[in-house]
C-alpha cells in the first residue's frame, strides 16, 4: 500500500482563508484581532519563526506587534511587560516565544499571561481546561493534527491512537484531545521499552520526539494514520521527521509529510486561536 499525503500546506492554506473571513467579520464590527509576540534575545530560529508568525498574521488581516527585547532584559522588566499587555483591551492574544534566556523561569512567565489572552495554550489554565474539557486555547500543534485528522473524516471512536513523547505543549495535549474523542490513547516515550509492540497495535501513530527514524516501516499496521510533528535535519542538512518517510509511506494509509505537514498547521492554528480570542472579548 502507498499512503494517501495529508497535505498540510493545503489544509492550514483552507483554515487561512477561514480565519481571513472571521477577521473580516470582526472588522465590520470594529475589532481586528491582535497578536502580540513578544521576543527576548536573539536566538537565530525564535527570530525566524516570530517573522513568520507576523507574517501569517498580516496577511490574514489580523494585526502583529513584535516586541524585541534585550538578551539581558530582567524577569521583572519581562513580566511587566506582559501584565501591561494583559491590560491592554486592545490586544487579545499575547505569545512570548521561547526558549527564554537562561536566566528567566518560563513557567512563571507564561504564568502571567491572561488565560483569556493563552493563544500559545501554555498557560496551566488552558492545561487544565483541556483536562476537564472546558473551553480554553488549546495549545497549536496537537490542534493542528487534530485538524488534519478531521480534514480525512477519521472517526476516532474505539480506535487506538499511540502518542510517541510526552511534552506538556504536544504529547499530554493530544493525549487529551484524542481521548475527548473517545479513541484509547497510549502515550509513550523515547524510553519506552519495545515502542514497536505498542505502535503496531496502533490505528492512528503521532510521532513527537525530535529524533529521526523514531518510527520505522516495520513498526506501523498496514493503513494506520501517521502524523509526523518532528522537525529534524538528515545528514544531507534537509529538514525532516520522526518518522522514516519512505519507508513508513509503503505500510501507512494516511502520513503527513515533513516539511509542509504539521508545521503550517501548527501556524494557522495560532491564527484561529487569536480570532477565537477576539471573538471571545468582543473588544477592539
Ligand atoms: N518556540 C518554538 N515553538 C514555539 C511555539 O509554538 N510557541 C512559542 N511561544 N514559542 C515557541
Amino acid at each position: 500500500m502507498t499512503a494517501q499525503i495529508i497535505d498540510g500546506n493545503a489544509l492550514a492554506k483552507q483554515i487561512r482563508a477561514e480565519a481571513a473571513g472571521r477577521t473580516a467579520a470582526l472588522k465590520a464590527r470594529g475589532v481586528q484581532p491582535h497578536l502580540a509576540i513578544v521576543l527576548v534575545g536573539e536566538d537565530p530560529a525564535s527570530q525566524v519563526y516570530v517573522k513568520h508568525k507576523v507574517a501569517d498574521s498580516e496577511q490574514t488581516g489580523l494585526k502583529a506587534t513584535l516586541e524585541r527585547h534585550p538578551v539581558d532584559m530582567t524577569e521583572d522588566a519581562l513580566l511587566a511587560r506582559i501584565r501591561a499587555l494583559n491590560a491592554d483591551a486592545s490586544v487579545h492574544g499575547i505569545l512570548v516565544q521561547l526558549p527564554l534566556p537562561r536566566h528567566m523561569d518560563s513557567h512563571k512567565v507564561i504564568e502571567t499571561i491572561s488565560p483569556a489572552k493563552d493563544v500559545d495554550g501554555f498557560h496551566v489554565a488552558s492545561a487544565g481546561a483541556l483536562m476537564v474539557g472546558q473551553p480554553g486555547f488549546w495549545p497549536c500543534t496537537p490542534y493542528g493534527c487534530m485538524k488534519m485528522l478531521e480534514s480525512i473524516g477519521y472517526d476516532l471512536r474505539g480506535k487506538h491512537a499511540v502518542v510517541i513523547g510526552r511534552s506538556n505543549i504536544v504529547g499530554k495535549p493530544m493525549a487529551m484531545m484524542l481521548l475527548a474523542k473517545d479513541a484509547t490513547v497510549t502515550v509513550c516515550h523515547s524510553r519506552t521499552p519495545d515502542l514497536a509492540a505498542f505502535t503496531r497495535q496502533a490505528d492512528v501513530v503521532v510521532a513527537a520526539v525530535g529524533k529521526r527514524n523514531v518510527l520505522t516501516a516495520g513498526m506501523v499496521k498496514p493503513g494506520a494514520v501517521v502524523i509526523d510533528v518532528g522537525m529534524n535535519r538528515n545528514d544531507e542538512g534537509k529538514l525532516c521527521g520522526d518518522v522514516d518517510f519512505d519507508g513508513v509511506k509503503e505500510v501507512a494509509g494516511w502520513i503527513t509529510p515533513v516539511p509542509g505537514g504539521v508545521g503550517p498547521m501548527t501556524r494557522a492554528m495560532l491564527l484561529a486561536n487569536t480570532i477565537d480570542a477576539a471573538e471571545r472579548t468582543g473588544r477592539g
